[in-house]
């Protein structure tokens, strides 16, 4: 699978990685603290590059120390515990089946978190029925893993023999830079406003995340319609497991899927502005967005896309091209959930649409 699962569900409520694979922790009294204020490792110096994300990794529970007092930063992290690391981070989603490899044992700390990156083509290991459970994760490894969980992903190209292994102090860095990356949305840079439009706000939503926000965006105005993208053939639980090869998990990885979409925007042509909404799928928008877009001409209109996500960024790939050239798109803003009416009035006004 190409697309990488971009979940950080949950990041607060993960459980601390033992990040030692089975060193026992050491009890002796609070250390003096050396580090950034909330890094509670006597090895991690204060003024370290790597404090701040040594700290974040630490509050997060993504990485652990070696001990309560130790974080060891020069020292090399296995390939096992980095998969754990962002199967914590993922919020440990539930998992079943094999781990696909024949050098990982069932049953042990890292055993769930390989099933899951495997099946979420975040590894693939060596290509030879082995994962490289206790290798040393490689600076290229490492960078790659990431790109594939964060949704950007690249070729494997070098040698794991070969390659150079990471220190915990750069896989610290690195999952900081990836993972806190995800939580914001990308500044938005307020645009031309278009007078005295119309505004249309329509999303896709199962399970009501994007819903509540389109909503919200509706709110803002004086005057906006609502419309819901309905599938000709609703999206079952079943559909939507993407534990599962399910139905949305097959649409995400067909090129040619376009789940038909029941119904139409009535007046289409009298929208001047149009929010698009729709949660966020292996990364990127549910193919019925493309649907959407090559339903309707968006010549002349300004789109605004919005989305909703477990955790993973904003991303308008697939849709924005099908828009075409006469169109003024604006960057847009991912939005988690529960998102709050001052989250995304915030958000709208800073959009200088003025109407
Ligand atoms: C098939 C599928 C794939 C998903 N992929 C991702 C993902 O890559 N990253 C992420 O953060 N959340 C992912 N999610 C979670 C949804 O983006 C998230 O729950 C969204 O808010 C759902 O919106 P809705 O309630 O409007 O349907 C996925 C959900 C489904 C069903």
């Amino acid at each position: 699978m190409k697309k990488v699962i971009l979940r950080l569900f949950a990041l607060s409520l993960c459980l601390p990685l033992c990040a030692c694979g089975g060193q026992a922790a050491d009890h002796s009294p609070e250390p003096t603290r050396s580090g950034a204020a909330d890094v509670p490792f006597t090895d991690v110096p204060a003024d370290a590059d790597y404090a701040e994300a040594v700290a974040w990794c630490h509050e997060k529970g993504i990485l652990k120390g070696i001990s309560d007092t130790t974080f060891e930063p020069d020292t090399s992290l296995s390939r096992a515990m980095l998969v754990t690391a962002l199967y914590r981070a993922a919020g440990e989603p539930a998992v079943s089946g094999a781990p696909g490899f024949t050098d990982t044992r069932a049953g042990t700390w890292y055993s769930n978190a390989v099933v899951w990156a495997n099946q979420q083509g975040v590894v693939r290991g060596y290509g030879n029925g082995l994962f490289g459970t206790d290798d040393p994760v490689s600076v290229e490894q490492m960078e790659v893993i990431l790109a594939r969980y964060t949704g950007k992903e690249q070729e494997w190209v070098g040698d794991p023999t070969k390659a150079q292994a990471a220190v915990r102090a750069q896989v610290a860095v690195a999952l900081m830079a990836a993972l806190k990356a995800e939580t914001p949305g990308p500044e938005v840079t307020p645009e031309p406003a278009p007078e005295g439009g119309r505004v249309l706000v329509a999303y896709f939503s199962n399970t009501n995340n994007t819903k509540g926000v389109a909503e919200k965006i509706a709110a803002c105005f004086d005057h906006a319609d609502l419309y819901q993208i309905v599938p000709e053939v609703p999206y079952t639980a079943a559909d939507l497991n993407y534990n599962t090869d399910c139905r949305a998990n097959r649409e995400q990885n067909d090129p040619e899927a376009r789940p038909a979409i029941s119904g139409s925007v009535e007046d289409w042509e009298d929208y001047d502005v149009v929010f698009l909404g729709y949660p966020i799928w292996w990364g990127v928008p549910p193919k019925i967005m493309q649907t959407f877009m090559e339903s309707y001409d968006f010549g002349g209109k300004t789109v605004i896309p919005f989305c909703t996500s477990g955790s993973s960024g904003y991303n308008d790939r697939a849709v924005q091209e099908l828009a075409g050239d006469d169109v003024t798109w604006l960057t847009g803003r991912r939005f988690s959930g529960g998102a709050g009416q001052e989250a995304v009035e915030s958000w709208v006004d800073s959009l200088g649409l003025e109407f």
